[in-house]
């Protein structure tokens, strides 16, 4: 598919195509030269979050025909219906409602006439309860020590979003206490996670919105093992286990106490969950009194995005720089490069909120699509980057647009490494927008068979995003931020945003493949000849291997 095929139904589409090729020789170097208050024209600021978007290649006219896009697609009503707990997640008949589960101002919001927000605040006092207990001291385990030790047990939205804000807020966290999370299913992770705990001392938090997800429940599984084989009571797991789930049935068939189970509803994506009670490890690590702040600069971000006019709206904004470059340009993927370590994995978090929600091939009538919709995420934090992919960046074939976050103060104000750090993050915006010319490698003595490799074409698009400094609410307000990008773009692509089919065969066939991989030799082979020779191939591997020393 043609990265850059348009919807051709809607003029407004036209437009832009028409505009494009007035735009894509234009360079940013000139763009700025003729513009002395573009930086000014081309920021806002929102949340706690200043954006500067000046260094994007485009005019007031591009955003002018991005602005009668976003109207043309219906955008405002759309917004509208999610903001409503319309039932807009089509394809799984259900509202899209994680706004309400930080609606700090506790409007009502009703599905099928029902106010949904008592019973999201009797879960998040059930949260602050439990959180509140375990910083206290007073959960105490099965022998009557007190816990210390917390091991999250899911995948997916049930993982990346807990995962990534316990990062990014450990300087908020209560750090006698150990969090730690396990995902994978490959027993490394659950073995190398709780090897130096001690199962007295450790509660398993199992975090599943189906609670029939094969990793997560087979991790439990082994870790209800693990701590049986130490204290050999089952009346052990109602101390060491809770689980966060909107199934109660499977929750109890599992062996858990309802009594010790979390709820959130069916309105609550995997990927938008980290505000419902899959927020719980959060709120142990960094308290309930942050965990509050971080529900407030998400309400701060949604009531903005639900009220700012389109022209000033950051999400609206990103979303539809991104689809200039996406739709427009070919730009196949799009870079998040945090300036924080603590930010971490805020990249792998966005891939699983953005490339999960866009990554459609199949429009709102179910038709294919004839033009691109969700690009690929990626990144790591600066200055780390920099020495790893940024060449490509700066003097690749592909365009990358990225998305450059930092924050004024640090948490860890050692000598000047903030300013150098700091430093860097600008540095690479204005070398990725202007470049280097030949002219101005050549000025500097550089000999002439030197010069090709020594220049920067420059015009590559970066947004800055700056912040006074990383605390739950601007992380809240951040996370929000790209939420609401990413509604947009879905909303301006004509895909649903909210299920995520595509993720269903490869568990089928894991399953089918899982029985092959123990079934009697002779057993008929039911697969295509590569799948059938691996199968065959890791069985007689297996049965070769000679027992190697592990060190434990
Ligand atoms: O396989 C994808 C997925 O369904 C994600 O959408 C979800 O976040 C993850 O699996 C985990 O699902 P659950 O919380 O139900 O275990």
């Amino acid at each position: 598919m043609n990265r850059t095929l348009l919807r051709n139904r809607q003029p407004e589409w036209k437009a832009l195509e028409t505009h494009h090729r007035s735009i894509a020789p234009l360079h940013l170097r000139t763009l700025f030269a003729e513009d002395p208050r573009r930086a000014d024209r081309f920021s806002v600021e929102a949340a706690g979050w200043f954006l500067d978007y000046s260094k994007n290649r485009i005019t007031e006219q591009t955003l002018d025909l991005l602005f009668q896009l976003a109207r043309a697609c219906n955008f405002e009503a759309a917004r509208e219906a999610m903001f409503n707990g319309d039932r807009i997640n089509v394809t799984e008949n259900r509202p899209v409602l994680h706004v309400a589960l930080r609606n700090r101002s506790n409007r009502p919001i009703l599905v099928d006439g029902q106010d949904v927000m008592p019973e999201i605040n009797r879960v998040l006092d059930q949260m602050t309860d439990c959180a509140r207990r375990i910083r206290a001291g007073a959960w105490l385990g099965y022998t009557g020590k007190p816990i210390r030790n917390i091991v999250n047990i899911g995948i997916g939205g049930s993982d990346l979003g807990p995962v990534m804000v316990t990062e990014a807020l450990k300087p908020f966290s209560q750090r006698s206490l150990t969090v730690r999370f396990v995902s994978n299913v490959d027993g490394t992770h659950l073995a190398e996670q709780i090897r130096d705990l001690d199962p007295a001392e450790t509660l398993f938090i199992v975090a599943s919105k189906t609670f029939t997800t094969q990793e997560t429940l087979t991790n439990a599984r082994s870790a209800r093992a693990w701590v049986l084989a130490q204290l050999k009571d089952e009346a052990a797991v109602a101390r060491h286990f809770i689980a966060l789930s909107t199934n109660a049935t499977e929750v109890s068939r599992f062996g858990i106490d309802t009594a010790n189970m979390f709820e959130f509803w069916d309105w609550v994506g995997g990927r938008y969950s980290l505000t419902s009670a899959i927020g719980l490890p959060i709120m142990i690590a960094i308290g309930p009194e942050h965990f509050f702040s971080l529900l407030d600069g998400f309400h701060a971000m949604d009531r903005h995005f639900a009220e700012a006019p389109l022209e000033s709206n950051l999400p609206v904004i990103l979303a539809l720089l991104g689809v200039w470059y996406n739709n427009f340009f070919g730009a196949a993927t799009h870079a998040i490069l945090p300036y924080d370590q603590y930010l971490h994995r805020f990249p792998a978090y966005l891939q699983q909120a953005d490339m999960e929600s866009n990554g459609k091939q199949t429009d709102r009538e179910g038709r294919r699509v004839h033009w691109a919709t969700g690009p690929v995420i990626w990144g790591e934090p600066g200055t780390n980057g920099q020495h790893a992919f940024y060449q490509l960046i700066h003097q690749g074939t592909q365009l990358i647009p990225a998305d450059f976050i930092g924050f004024a103060r640090s948490h860890n104000p050692l000598g000047d490494h903030h300013l150098k750090f700091i430093a860097n993050f600008f540095a690479q915006t204005q070398a990725l927008a202007f470049g280097k010319t030949t002219e101005e490698v050549t000025a500097e003595g550089i000999s002439k068979k030197m010069v090709p490799f020594r220049v920067f074409e420059g015009n590559r698009p970066t947004n800055s995003l700056l912040a006074e400094q990383l605390t739950p609410a601007t992380l809240g307000a951040l996370i929000a931020l790209y939420e609401h990008k990413i509604f947009t773009q879905g909303i301006l692509w004509n895909i649903y945003s909210f299920d995520q089919w595509g993720v269903q065969l490869g568990k089928v066939l894991a399953d089918r493949i899982l029985t092959d991989l123990t079934a009697p030799v002779a057993t008929p082979p039911r697969h295509d000849g590569s799948t059938q020779a691996l199968i065959h191939r890791f069985r007689s591997l297996q049965s070769t291997a000679p027992d190697r020393m592990t060190s434990r």
